[in-house]
């Protein structure tokens, strides 16, 4: 059954999938901003130790229980521990809710690069910015069009498969990214004023490192690296066989926070070198300031920055929309075609729904990032670390030197630290 699923056919692209999917609007608009109203500097240490010793576990743990069982969730879990699987049916669920809500802004980050090509936002105020993007978040046949050409995309990458749609996109898209981000950056960092802006992100402020400042972090961590919906435990069961997990989940993390950094440095200099601008929080940085701010800096700047961020939203939702499609093929029997298909269709309907209803869209939102993530996460830790035989993992990670002499420290944190601390995090977030 797990033959003829597809594979990623090399290291290289396996590492750039995972890194797309890690790479999203997670890290352009959610992280720079973050950091900022949390300490600066403090809260990048604390971003980078849960990394390190929460969600990298977790990565680990995903990845194990795909690359071994060559499935999707529900099938992994059915394989290597029956009595979950139904956390299996909790992350595909998920996946699809957020592929749905996703596409939404995947579908405005389509409509800003379309508008920056047009030079739509020449001579700008940021009132009328601002005025552009209630009316486009309002006009519901603008809404619906974009995130319709979004989701479509989305579909048709995963629609030609896994090596040649999703690897082929991700090896060539990724680099890319990298590459328009680095130019946003040297340019945002030669502006007058940069330096309030790196003050901004870089300066540690302890004393704001609260309570919200740690839940924050680790959700940051979380979402950023796309755990707990299967995300990585489904392209983890397209990796090679031979390939190396623990140099693989090393790379996406270094990556996912390598961009991020970036993101903040394009962002952040950007918004405080204009004058009286305060950074402001989600969707109105990154659709109502940036606009304004980076047609100022010439007319190229926009469409990369929109073009970046396009490119990084759809090589996450192509991770999200894989879920739901790889369960339908192991489990379902289906052909790829009908499977995409009908994720489409059923992602269209919800999207709509979300795209048109704002207090649907912030609980699709924080059900899936608040509950089902952690509760995901805490599931595939607790079935690595105490149902599926040590063997598995070690096996895993022994493929490299520094694996195998850094597996008792993983051991040590997936079996102990990571489910006090994510059911500890699991139940802050019920209550
Ligand atoms: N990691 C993605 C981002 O930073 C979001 C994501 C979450 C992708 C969950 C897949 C699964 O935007």
């Amino acid at each position: 059954m797990a033959d003829g699923r597809g594979s990623f056919g090399s290291r290289f692209a396996a590492i750039m999938a995972l890194a797309g999917s890690a790479i999203g609007l997670g890290n352009i608009w959610r992280f720079p901003y973050m950091v900022g109203q949390h300490g600066g500097a403090a809260f990048i240490l604390l971003y980078v130790f849960f990394c390190v010793f929460l969600s990298l576990p977790v990565f680990f743990a995903e990845g194990i229980l795909g690359k071994t069982s060559r499935l999707n969730p529900l099938g992994a879990l059915r394989a290597k521990a029956p009595k979950w699987s139904w956390a299996g049916y909790m992350g595909i669920l998920a996946a699809f809710v957020i592929t749905s809500y996703y596409s939404v802004v995947g579908g405005w980050s389509l409509d800003y690069f379309i508008r920056s090509i047009a030079r739509g936002f020449h001579g700008m105020t940021m009132e009328e910015s601002a005025a552009v993007f209630h009316s486009i978040t309002a006009t519901s046949w603008e809404v619906l069009a974009v995130f319709v050409g979004f989701l479509g995309l989305t579909a048709l990458i995963v629609l030609a498969g896994v090596e040649k749609g999703i690897g082929g996109f991700s090896k060539v898209m990724m680099p890319l990214l990298f590459v328009m981000m680095l130019l946003i950056v040297v340019r945002s960092l030669t502006l007058p004023g940069a330096r309030e802006g790196l003050n901004y992100l870089l300066k540690p402020d302890f004393s704001k490192i609260d309570g919200p400042a740690i839940a924050g972090a680790l959700g940051q961590s979380f979402f950023s690296l796309s755990l707990g919906v299967g995300c990585v435990l489904t392209y983890c069961s397209y990796m090679p066989e031979d390939e190396n997990l623990f140099a693989t989940g090393m790379w996406t993390a270094l990556f996912d926070t390598i961009f991020a950094l970036l993101a903040g440095f394009a962002v952040m200099p950007a918004v405080f070198s204009v004058s009286g601008l305060e950074p402001g929080a989600g969707p109105s940085l990154v659709f109502e300031t940036l606009p304004v701010v980076f047609t100022k800096m010439g007319g190229i700047v926009p469409v990369v920055f929109f073009l970046a961020v396009l490119v990084a939203a759809l090589t996450s939702s192509i991770s999200m929309f894989e879920v739901v499609v790889a369960w339908l093929i192991d489990e379902k029997g289906m052909r790829r075609g009908r499977a995409v298909l009908l994720v489409f269709l059923a992602a269209l309907a919800l999207g709509a729904v979300c795209a048109l209803a704002p207090k649907v869209f912030s609980a699709c939102d924080f059900a899936t990032s608040n509950i089902f993530m952690t509760l995901g996460a805490l599931v595939f830790v607790l079935v690595v670390g105490w149902v599926v035989p040590k063997a598995e993992p070690f096996k895993e990670f022994s493929s490299s030197r520094a694996g195998a002499r850094l597996f008792p420290v993983f051991w040590f944190l997936l079996k102990w630290i990571c489910p006090i601390a994510i059911a500890a995090i699991a139940v802050t977030n019920l209550l």
